[in-house]
Parts: C-alpha cells; structure tokens; sequence
C-alpha cells in the first residue's frame, strides 16, 4: 500500500494495474449494491479503500458477514480513480479470499478510540492501532537513520555485551542475572534454603554460573571505551536495564541506548557529535515519515511538525550546571525540590529550563559537580566539576547523557578510592589508561526517548513494542 500511494501522485501512477494485496481490514461498509473494505498491510498509516461488488469472487464472504475489522484477507483487483474526498485511487476488487477470520464480538480493538492504558493491556493487537503503526514506523526509521549517522561518520558498531560483571553507573540499578534460582519458576518453592552458601553464611558465587554475580548491563559505555581505544569512532546500540522503581512516564526498566565513544575527543566534540546526531535524526524523520508525522501533529501532540523543524535547524542552548543553578534560583517559579549547588537536576527543573526558560530549545547542560555523577567521568580543573553533560528536551527532560572520560590513570584511581569502589574489579578499565591512554568522550541517548521526543507520545511505554516496567513483564 506504501508503494502505491506513498508517491507523489498518491498511485495515479497506478491507475489500471493490478494490484494485490494481503493485510486487515479496518472497516467494511455493506451498502445496497457496493462494498466498501478498507485494509491495511502495515506498510504506511493509508488503508486502501477495497470496492467490492456482487459480480466480485469472494463476495460470499462479504453476504456471510465474515469481512469483518481484523480479518486478514487477500484482495486482487485493478486499480482505479476514487470518487471519494479521502483519496485519489481505490482497488476494485476482482477477487477476495478470507484468510483468517476475526470475531466482532470478542476482538478488542472496535473503531472508537481506546486508552492507551488498556491498549497497553493488549500490547500483542495494539500494533494494529493507527497510533501504535505509526509510532512503530517512526521508532524503525530512527533506528535506521541512527545507524545511517554514524556509519557515514566513519564509526564503527560495537555489540556490547548485556550480561556483565561490572556496574558502569555505580547506581546499584541491576538487575542480577543467575541460575541458583533456576529451578523456583516450575516448582514454585522458595529455593532460598538450596542457595549455596560459604562457612561464613554468604551466598556462594562460586557455585553459580558466571562463578561471580553477574547482572543486566545498565550502559555499554565501558565496553566501548575499549574498542574506542583501538579502533577510534565506535557506538553501541542495543538492550540496557535497570532496576530502578520509578514509576514513571519516561523510565523504563528495559530501554536501547545509543552509546557513541569517540576518540581523541574532548566534551565539546561530545557536544558537537550529540548535536549533529539529534538534527540528522530529527531531519531523517520529517523527510522520510511523512504522513505518519502529520498524524501526530494532528492527533498526539499539535505543532510537533513546528518544533522538530526548530531542533533541526537552530543551534542548541549551552549553559554550565552552575549557571543553571544561578538562573532556577531567579526563576518566579516555586519548585517542589530544592535549588542548591551540588545537588542533582529533578525532571521539573529540567523541563522549566528547556520550556519555560529557553522557549522550547534543546539545553545542553555541562560541568556537573562531581558528587553527583558516575566515577569515570574526567575531573575539570577547578577540581569540583566534571566534564559531564546532559542535553534536555521539552517534554523528556533528559534525553542523552554524556562526558568526557578520565584517561589519567592517577586521577582515576585516586577517585575510585574516594568512592571506596574496588580498585581490582576495574582492573581491565585501568589497563585503558595504563597502554596507551587517550582523551575521550562519549555520551548515551535513550532510544524511548527519542521515539517520545519525535513522536509527541506522553508515556515512554507507548514508545516500545513491549514496556517493562515495575510489576509488568507481560508478553
Ligand atoms: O545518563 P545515563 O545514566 O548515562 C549512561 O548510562 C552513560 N554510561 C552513557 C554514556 O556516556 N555512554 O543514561 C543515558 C540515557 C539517559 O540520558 C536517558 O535518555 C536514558 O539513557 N535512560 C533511560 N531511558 C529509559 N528508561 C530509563 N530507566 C533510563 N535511564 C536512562
Ligand atoms: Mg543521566
């Protein structure tokens, strides 16, 4: 359907062809002497609109009342001029062969308008809702045009691994990963008292798989740091998790990050790269998504066409977290949390920065006390900062992550023992700054996000096939 009327000429070109088609219905309108059946394959937001009359093969189907909204069917026919306001070409329908038949009275998804909390209930049919078609259409473009960016700027695709030892954040988020609990899901006893433990009452890691604790990668970041070291520009683009119990409408506990590590890089190439990423991706989609764009600009978020646009074309907003500081303790505004030096950026600060104070712009926020980010971030010389940024969106809040990472080996250390973090479990890390050691910097975007930032979707939920979340792995 995509082919025929994606073009310019919404499939004039077509006119007289045959055509074939396999998809689902959406609607059948049965009138005196004429059918009308709308299905759609999937391949774009349009159905095309099926005519069927009596003389048709296949219009049995149509008498027993089984062309019914989720039917699958295959139509032939021949393309012709449409008489209706909707579109320019319809099929007349030569044939029609009934493939899977759905009953109207038990299929959930009926043509007036469900919430998006009960769709999420049904998240195996919800794909067949425009919204989530569109959203699906768009969360696959950007993942091409990701891998689009930074193949055309010589980068190379690492495949980190998502089963690890180590914890890139040091937040405690992880989710642990063994087989001493293998057995608890048929037999549902509690396996506590067949745990292994040592003499002193420990759990014995020794016994288990990996022969240590192993969890769900919260971030590639350090895997890729170790190929950047080698092979200069690489990125990671896969599965990260975390198992941190916020309920809320951008976290979830299974995400894709983009991870982009570049070499002999300081933070204001980070900035650059993250930047020229963000408007290629954006640009990608309003060029190449189309129709699925001006559904949400009319049905999920107004004016989003506009705003896009803006991102694609204006340069973004950069302040220093001091001076963010500085401008929310100006603000009128009153906040729930508190303002002060030292202490993190809440999601309400962040959004009144990007909507209220720069109007809507992408915010790039750098230089972030050291207190409150991760160890491997490289220490500016004030001695209180790091090189650290995170860009903000309106709506998201934050939508990458980033820094420039401490190469000097003695700086790097000497902060692991400040964060009492064992010096040994990072012992391949270090060995990065001990043979050949270079300055560079690296950021990670939440792939959700980015679907909720160029989509207009409130809930990051609705950004991915299958949300996990807390209490809900169903699917
Ligand atoms: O800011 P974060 O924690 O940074 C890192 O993990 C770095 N290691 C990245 C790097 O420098 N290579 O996470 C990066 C981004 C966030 O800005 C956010 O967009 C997304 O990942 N993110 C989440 N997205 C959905 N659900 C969650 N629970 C997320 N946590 C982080
Ligand atoms: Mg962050």
């Amino acid at each position: 359907i995509a082919d025929v009327k994606g073009g310019a000429s919404e499939g004039l070109e077509w006119l007289g062809k045959e055509l074939a088609i396999r998809g689902w219905v959406r609607t059948c309108r049965v009138q005196s002497s004429v059918t009308f059946i709308e299905v759609n394959d999937g391949s774009c937001l349009s159905n095309m609109q099926c005519v069927m009359t009596p003389d048709a093969e296949g219009h049995d189907q149509v008498e027993l009342g089984t062309v019914t909204t989720g039917a699958s069917v295959l139509v032939e026919g021949v393309v012709v001029s449409s008489q209706g306001a909707k579109q320019k070409v319809e099929l007349k329908v030569a044939r029609l062969v009934m493939i899977g038949k759905c009953d109207p009275l038990t299929y959930p998804i009926q043509k007036k308008r469900a919430s998006r909390e009960f769709l999420r209930s049904i998240a195996h049919l919800r794909p067949r809702t425009n919204t989530f078609g569109s959203v699906t259409r768009v969360r696959n473009a950007l993942a091409y045009a990701t891998h689009k960016f930074f193949q055309e700027n010589g980068f190379v695709w690492i495949s980190s691994p998502i089963i690890t030892a180590s914890d890139c954040e040091g937040a405690g988020e992880q989710f642990c990963v063994t087989t001493l609990m293998s057995n608890a899901h048929e037999s549902n006893d509690c396996p506590i008292s067949t745990i292994p433990t040592t003499k002193d009452g420990k759990v014995d890691w020794s016994q288990d798989f990996f022969g240590k604790p192993a969890f769900l990668t919260v971030s590639g970041q350090l895997n890729a740091e170790t190929y950047a070291s080698s092979l200069s520009d690489v990125y990671t683009f896969g599965p990260t998790f975390r198992a941190e119990n916020s309920n809320t409408s951008r976290h979830l506990a299974e995400f894709w990050m983009i991870e982009p590590e570049l070499a002999f890089a300081d933070l204001n190439d980070d900035m650059a790269c993250a930047t020229a990423y963000l408007q290629y991706v954006v640009k990608f989609v309003l060029e190449n998504c189309k129709e699925d764009m001006d559904f949400f600009n009319t049905w999920i978020e107004k004016g989003i066409i506009d705003r896009l646009n803006n991102v694609a074309e204006k340069n973004f907003v950069q302040l220093t977290y001091s001076d963010a500081i500085e401008l929310l303790l100006r603000a009128k505004r009153k906040f729930d949390f508190p303002v002060k030096w030292g202490l993190d950026l809440q999601s309400e600060h962040e959004r009144y920065i990007t909507e209220i104070a720069f109007g809507g712009r992408p915010v790039i926020i750098r230089d972030y006390p050291k207190e409150i980010k991760a160890f491997y971030m490289r220490q500016n010389d004030d001695g209180k900062t790091v090189a650290a940024m995170d860009l903000l969106v309106p709506r998201v809040g934050e939508l990458i992550g980033g820094s420039q990472r401490e190469e000097r080996l003695d700086y790097l250390e000497a902060r692991l023992d400040e964060l009492n973090l064992n010096k040994e479990n990072y012992w391949w890390y270090l060995d990065l700054r001990r043979f050949g050691s270079v300055p560079h910097a690296g950021f990670g975007l939440g792939f959700e996000r980015l679907v909720q930032f160029a989509t207009g979707i409130e809930n990051i939920r609705d950004a991915i096939p299958f949300p996990r979340t807390p209490g809900s792995a169903e699917f």
